[in-house]
């Protein structure tokens, strides 16, 4: 019924009418880039416009699906939004989200974010976002989930089920769509929108898979990437959106552009004009343009002068058809937009509750010198630092409907926990940053304004006087939520330098310090590694911040978060990543001719996988049940991790290989699994995972997906680095 009713829709249809379905446009209410249509509710009213974003609330989507009712064939809107991190209740930035390596938990923030924007009258979010990424320059690290591949594929999986469901018809699942097609992780010197240039070995290997597995997983849409793919713009490129990403993988939804990506193949220098950029993209195999209006200009000349066929564009009309016929639509345009689902559903308790557990599973515990933390909860407590207070901040960028008034601060969370039983004291201290550039350019900063930088010295006099009064100072650092995000990038990723004055200002009054960082990438700390007693890393976590990192700071939640991104030492070391190759001159610090620099050692300062816990892990030497490994057969891996500390605690149990020759060079570790256990003070288990010989697959050189017998290591522990290991050959 589905086919037909389609394909009787689409005999009805006018050129105009199916072109229009494949135009995209944002209303005004958010904007995401460049405003280029200011009539799109004109556009709705005549036909010529099949989806908008940037719209939400049952009230606005109404009116506007409204305006399409009365077109001629009352083909209904589709509503997409970046819904990135939760829609109303938000959760922690993707890449601090990640850090709680718990399948369950990321595929449940992805359902309540598709309960709320489903309630809010939208169809379709613009995540998941699974580029990988090695370089923390890139503001949009925080929208990913770092740098390891094996990892980004469970989560891409996790959430196109999260945002999905199995099924799409119910009102409260959502379209997803898997962004951005392909290798946008990658841009040069992680700088945003630049062009990106690698070996189709470390395409397939390192930056492909995640977004396979949402295809796999059925993910309903994809979004070009801005970057170019071996020299052609993700948009306008035919192998990469046809005979990759359908005829390889068999895709069959539809494809959009990311905004006004199809213009921009002008500046690429890869279309003369419009006209052509429209042509290279319908070629490529592009169904929805994204803002740029190039399909409803130029596709109709397109096809006259035969540069396209109609039934490509029938082939795209159909996918966007059949989208909107598995929301089910067209037999109701108007079922997500009830107002009291929305007041029952949207920042619902259980929502905020489930947003406050994955915030505390998020915290990375990165320092805690002579068992500084948990704190008491007693004495006097300085809260000190620009972001202390800041709730703009706290749910972080891309939090596109969040409401930052309901957001709870730190210094709310430590007054919420310690009620009467202590005294809190609070200052800012200074700015986030005083930097005239960044004052300039990170736009969206409500805090980040000329005319507030004026009074630092009264600032960091008042910070010192209630910093004196304290028994402890919780210091809040790191960026603003503007910093980091699309179009953040950063070449110096320290926190800023007005922040690390107070910083030290504040240790010299020798105090105890915890300093809880707050940033959207990793940072470099060296300094603060070296001289600051206890540190928390606490991302952007979203509405609940400020009472999870409280639970944290107090002991009610005991931190089990892992880094899925590496801390580099300083921006020389980037890109730097736990699955790097041997190199033919490894390290070798009694030669200089080995790979090293001079100045800086080999090492970052956080490993892939780290984070600490205020219980003590101890692991077991790691023992096999067989020496060889046949195709058939799974190697069993053991390991007993015991709770030698005190306190009850969660750990997360990796599992790593080391594959020694093959016929292309392989890392010295991958990640294969990973297995997060709660274990109560005094208690063991015996942990096991199983590897298969498909588990030591990789593309050999002619890209075939292939094992190769020969001798591997096994690891396991902690973290990337602190490993125990045992070998084993496949045969
Ligand atoms: O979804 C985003 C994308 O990630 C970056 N450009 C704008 C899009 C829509 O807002």
């Amino acid at each position: 019924p589905r086919q037909q009713f389609i394909q009787r829709l689409m005999k009805q249809m006018t050129l105009d009418e199916k072109i229009g379905q494949l135009n995209l446009l944002t209303s005004d209410m958010d904007v995401t880039g460049p405003f280029m249509k200011e009539d799109y509710k004109k556009e709705i009213a005549s036909g010529l416009c099949g989806a908008i974003f940037n719209a939400y609330t049952p009230r606005y989507t109404r009116q506007l699906q409204e305006i399409a009712m009365k077109t001629r064939l009352k083909i209904p809107l589709l509503f997409g939004y970046d819904v990135i991190h939760g829609h109303k209740t938000i959760f922690p930035i993707p890449l601090g989200e990640a850090c709680t390596w718990d399948m369950a938990l990321l595929e449940k923030s992805a359902r309540i974010a598709a309960e709320e924007a489903s309630a809010d009258g939208l169809h379709w979010t613009f995540s998941p976002m699974v580029d990988i990424a090695r370089d923390p320059r890139w503001g949009r690290v925080a929208e990913g989930v770092g740098e390891d591949t094996w990892y980004g594929v469970q989560v891409a999986k996790a959430k196109v089920k999260g945002y999905q469901g199995t099924d799409l018809s119910a009102n409260n699942t959502i379209l997803a769509c898997v962004k951005h097609f392909a290798l946008y992780g990658a841009v040069e010197a992680g700088r945003d929108y630049n062009t990106v240039d690698m070996s189709r070995h470390q395409m397939f290997e390192v930056y492909m898979p995640p977004y396979k597995a949402a295809i796999d997983a059925g993910v309903a849409t994809v979004m070009t990437a801005f970057n170019e793919v071996d020299g052609i713009p993700a948009t306008g490129n035919r192998w990469l959106l046809t005979d990759l990403l359908r005829k390889q993988w068999g895709f069959k939804g539809f494809v959009v552009t990311d905004y006004t990506s199809m213009n921009e193949m002008i500046p690429h220098g890869v279309a003369k004009n419009e006209y052509e950029a429209g042509g290279l993209a319908m070629n490529a195999g592009v169904d929805m343009d994204m803002q740029g209006s190039i399909y409803v200009t130029q596709l109709k000349q397109l096809l006259q002068d035969k540069k396209i066929t109609l039934q490509q564009i029938d082939a795209a009309v159909y996918r966007v058809l059949e989208a909107k016929y598995n929301l089910g639509l067209f037999s109701d345009p108007f079922r997500y937009c009830d107002t009291t689902r929305a007041q029952q559903v949207i920042l619902s308790a259980a929502h905020l509750q489930a947003a406050r557990e994955i915030a505390q599973r998020s915290i990375v515990l990165l320092k805690n010198e002579g068992q500084l933390l948990p704190l008491k909860k007693q004495g006097t407590i300085a809260v000190i630092g620009p972001l202390a207070d800041s709730k703009r901040d706290m749910i972080g960028n891309w939090s596109a409907a969040g409401d930052a008034a309901r957001a709870v601060t730190l210094l709310e969370g430590i007054k919420n926990k310690l009620g009467q039983g202590a005294t809190v004291l609070y200052a800012p201290g200074g700015h986030i940053t005083t930097d005239a550039n960044l004052l300039s350019k990170a736009w969206q900063q409500p805090q980040l304004k000329q005319s507030d930088t004026a009074n630092s010295a009264q600032m960091l006099a008042t910070a010192l006087e209630q910093a004196k009064k304290a028994d402890i100072v919780v210091m809040a650092l790191g960026e603003s939520q503007g910093m980091t995000g699309e179009a953040a990038s950063r070449s110096d990723i320290s926190i800023p330098p007005g922040q690390r004055s107070l910083l030290k200002a504040i240790m010299a009054t020798g105090k105890p310090v915890v300093l809880v960082l707050m940033n959207g990438r990793p940072l470099t700390l060296e300094w603060e590694n070296e001289h600051v007693p206890a540190i928390l890393e606490t991302w952007f976590l979203g509405t609940t911040a400020g009472d999870a990192i409280a639970d944290v700071l107090f002991g009610d939640y005991n931190p089990s978060g892992k880094i899925t991104m590496t801390f580099s030492r300083n921006v020389g070391q980037i890109p730097i990543y736990y699955n790097y190759k041997n190199t033919g001159r490894p390290l070798d610090p009694n030669n200089k001719y080995s790979s090293k620099y001079l100045d800086v050692s080999n090492e970052p300062l956080f490993p892939f996988g780290f984070g600490l816990s205020y219980t003590r892990f101890t692991y077991s030497p790691v023992s096999l049940d067989k020496k060889q490994l046949s195709s058939t057969s799974k190697l069993r891996i053991m390991v007993k991790v015991a709770n030698e500390g005190n306190y009850d605690g969660e750990e997360v149990v990796q599992l790593y290989i080391r594959d020694h020759q093959g016929s292309i060079t392989r890392p010295v570790k991958e990640l294969k699994g990973f297995k997060k256990i709660f274990l109560k003070k005094g208690e063991s288990r015996d942990i096991v995972f199983e590897l298969g010989a498909a588990d030591l697959k990789f593309y050999d050189k002619e890209l075939h997906w292939t094992t190769e017998p020969g001798s591997f290591t096994v690891f396991v522990g902690t973290n990337s680095r602190d490993v125990q290991s045992a070998d084993f050959t496949l045969q």
